[in-house]
């Protein structure tokens, strides 16, 4: 990497109220960025917060307007919000199916779109998408979830292909399980995270081979790597973190 590259630099991160979000944009922070936070809530106060709903196109363009405007020209983007509704498909109503793909496929492609518009002149900046190891593998309980994961992961790649003549590169990370609050929800007992590891047959999960939960910093590491001129020559890639859960599919 480049020494200091990050110094500077403006970064966009939405979900950054929380969780891997949080992280990523402190992660940013302590390389020297400056970084514009997106969410609809904030944990904790802190500098240059947007209070934003990514699935409302109209203001995700002004946000990204002020952005430009109180911090200087964007860099870098990373889409951290999503939500998780869990339920079978044939059990789903249409507001989970359409708030799941609102948030986490159109929220994506709002602020893509908004701040990709703004790189592409410039011929600068690097995209990464959070998506999840469920884009790749089927879920029990998670099918709007998954299919609202892979369709954000393949818009990103055809957005890097749509870019890479710009030098503007475009990636994914793919966690698995990460403690976080998102994760929680899913922990109905004490043993929950043991129980994540240990997989579970009925529900076709083979548990985790690396045998933990992963941490935020563990995800925001290979945010920042694909970020950096570490990556230089990586774009429409996909990275799992998710310690072996999905095998590499
Ligand atoms: N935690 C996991 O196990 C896990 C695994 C795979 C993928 N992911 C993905 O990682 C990302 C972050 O997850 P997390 O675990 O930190 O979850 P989290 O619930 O802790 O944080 C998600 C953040 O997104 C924000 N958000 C939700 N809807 C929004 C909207 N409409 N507009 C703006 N912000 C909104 C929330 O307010 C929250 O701060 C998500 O996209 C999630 O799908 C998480």
């Amino acid at each position: 990497m480049v020494a200091n590259e990050f110094q500077q630099k403006i970064a966009v991160v939405t979900g950054a109220g929380r969780g891997i979000g949080q992280t990523v944009a402190d992660a940013l922070r302590n390389s020297g960025a400056k970084v514009a936070a997106l969410d609809i809530e904030f944990s904790h106060a802190g500098d240059h917060q947007f209070l934003i709903d990514v699935t409302d196109s109209k203001a995700v363009d002004q946000t990204i307007s002020a952005v430009e405007e109180r911090l200087g020209e964007i860099d870098y983007l990373v889409n951290v919000a999503g939500i998780l509704r869990v339920g079978s498909l044939l059990e789903c109503n249409d507001e989970d199916w359409q708030r799941t793909f609102a948030v986490n496929t159109t929220g994506a492609f709002n602020v893509c779109r908004a701040v990709g518009r703004r790189m592409l002149p410039r011929r600068r900046g690097a995209i990464v998408a959070v998506s999840s190891n469920a884009a790749s593998v089927p879920r029990i309980g998670m099918g709007a979830y998954a299919a609202s994961k892979a369709a954000t992961s393949h818009m990103l790649k055809c957005l890097g292909l749509e870019l890479a003549h710009a030098n503007i590169r475009c990636n994914i990370v793919a966690p698995g399980s990460t403690d976080t609050a998102m994760q929680q929800q899913l922990w109905t007992e004490a043993q929950g995270a043991k129980n994540v590891i240990a997989g579970s047959a009925e529900n076709y999960r083979l548990g985790i081979p690396l045998q933990r939960i992963a941490s935020a910093e563990n995800i925001a590491a290979v945010v920042l790597f694909l970020l950096s001129s570490n990556a230089a020559h990586i774009t429409l890639e996909s990275i799992l973190v998710d310690g072996g859960a999905t095998l590499g599919c």
